[in-house]
């Protein structure tokens, strides 16, 4: 991170998100174009999992609620899928985009999610860690994992280190979050450096697969809670942060 400070929970970063909201989905829709598109990068996470009746379904970070508004044409009819959002002004694009019944968003922190444990059979956390310190990373991390059932999953889209230079140069140039004015800096660049499989790990997650993908610009990590059978989620064999209130 070196001596860069973070904007992360500050002021300028709420400004920030209120000022980009309106033109989000223009901005991610160009940052994907090199990628086969932005619906072909989130359709491959909503792939990831298979969807059973009457499954409960947490977008955690859901920004403006293209991955809720996806999810809805690929869960069975009576799913009920929740979207929480730090941003109001992204949760009110999330609510024009989607209208639906049975999709919910809500304005608060991932950090303590409004929800019982065991509350969800699907998380998912599409390109929201990059944004965070370590230790915001930490404590949404471990909330999800508490709000997920044991036998559910835990999806995680995020950005990768390309192993060629010239495409980890065509990553700084294209997803201009890496610029120091940027609201993601300097927490974008610790893609390149963190270990998320490791980070999950340490927060409670066993991780069932972990695909790099469009080549090496993103990465795509399924996981589960890892609970041995009849211990409390959050406990000393998981975590060792923040633990469950149950
Ligand atoms: C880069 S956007 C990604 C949004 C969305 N998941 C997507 O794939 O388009 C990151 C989002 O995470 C949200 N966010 C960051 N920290 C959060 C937290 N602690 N709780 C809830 N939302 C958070 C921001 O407000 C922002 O909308």
């Amino acid at each position: 991170m070196g001596s860069a400070r973070s904007k992360y929970g500050t002021s300028s970063y709420r400004r920030a998100y209120a000022f980009a909201a309106p033109i989000y989905d223009l901005l991610h829709i160009l940052a994907f174009a090199l990628h086969g598109g932005r619906r072909k990068v989130w359709t491959k996470a909503i792939r990831s999992v298979p969807y059973g009746e009457g499954e409960t379904i947490l977008d955690a970070c859901c920004g403006t609620g293209y991955l809720a508004k996806l999810l809805l044409d690929r869960v069975k009819p009576d799913a009920q899928i929740v979207g929480i959002d730090l941003s109001p002004s992204q949760i009110r694009v999330a609510e024009k985009r989607v209208g639906a019944s049975n999709v919910r968003f809500l304005t608060g922190d991932v950090r303590d999610i409004p929800f019982e444990d065991d509350h969800f059979e699907k998380s998912f956390i599409s390109f929201a860690l990059h944004e965070m310190p370590a230790d915001v990373r930490r404590a949404v991390l471990l909330d999800v994992v508490r709000v997920t059932k044991r036998d559910g999953a835990i999806v995680i889209l995020e950005g990768n280190r390309p192993s060629r230079r010239s495409d980890r140069f065509l990553m700084y140039v294209t997803f201009f979050q890496w610029w120091p004015w940027c609201v993601d800096h300097p927490h974008s660049q610790e893609v390149w450096r963190t270990d998320y499989v490791s980070e999950l790990t340490n927060c409670g997650m066993t991780i069932v697969t972990r695909e790099e993908f469009a080549r090496g610009f993103f990465q795509l990590i399924v996981a589960r809670p890892a609970v041995p059978s009849g211990a409390p989620k959050g406990g000393p064999t998981t975590c060792a942060g923040r633990s469950s209130s149950s």
